[in-house]
């Protein structure tokens, strides 16, 4: 089991038992809006979309979306890690938070251990990140990190924009 500890933060992965966690996260306003509806509406979802998704991801890759949990006091604060989508030659960062721990620094905390983890101990090179168009507080967050914009690209319906990290 992957387990990355920060200052403030320790990321593992998930397993059924976050189920509760991932039906509130995914059903928020913002992740709704930037990300998009995984579907998920019932707590049997949710362990379908763990099992389907992070779980899958960590057996196929080695890497996925990781549940973040404060150190101070247990709370849960989001999600982040590394995906490999099949609609994107190289793995991509994602970061989802509950609205009430934005702006505390969690999100660029976490990525900054993921993207850590990503390259030097799973070897990754090229790591990609897709974003709204108008998703300003990711993508500030993609400029701390690193990542430089490459170019729009079209995903389904959507225009995405593309940020790069190279090693
Ligand atoms: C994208 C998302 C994760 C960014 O979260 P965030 O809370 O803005 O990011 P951070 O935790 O790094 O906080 C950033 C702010 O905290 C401030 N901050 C406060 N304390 C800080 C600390 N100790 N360390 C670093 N920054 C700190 C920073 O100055 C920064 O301000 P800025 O945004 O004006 O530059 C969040 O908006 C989110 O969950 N959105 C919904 C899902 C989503 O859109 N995901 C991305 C899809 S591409």
């Amino acid at each position: 089991m992957t387990v990355l500890a920060t200052e403030r933060l320790v990321l593992r992965e998930f397993t059924a038992e976050d189920a509760e966690f991932v039906l509130r996260l995914v059903n928020e306003p913002a992740f709704l809006r930037y990300i998009g509806d995984r579907g998920v509406r019932t707590l049997d979802d949710a362990r379908r979309y763990i099992a389907e998704g992070p779980v899958a991801s960590f057996a196929r890759h080695g890497h996925g979306l990781m549940r973040v949990v404060r150190k101070a006091d247990g709370v849960e604060v989001g999600m982040c890690g590394v995906l490999k989508r099949d609609t994107l030659p190289d793995p991509d960062i994602g970061f989802s938070f509950f609205p009430e721990y934005w702006s505390q620094g969690y999100a660029l905390e976490s990525a900054r251990a993921v993207m850590r983890h990503a390259r030097e101990t799973l070897g990754q090179g090229r790591i990609l990140a897709i974003t709204t168009q108008d998703n300003e507080p990711s993508m500030r967050l993609l400029g701390k990190l690193g990542f430089r914009f490459d170019r729009v690209m079209p995903m389904g319906a959507e225009q995405l924009r593309l940020f790069v990290s190279e090693p």
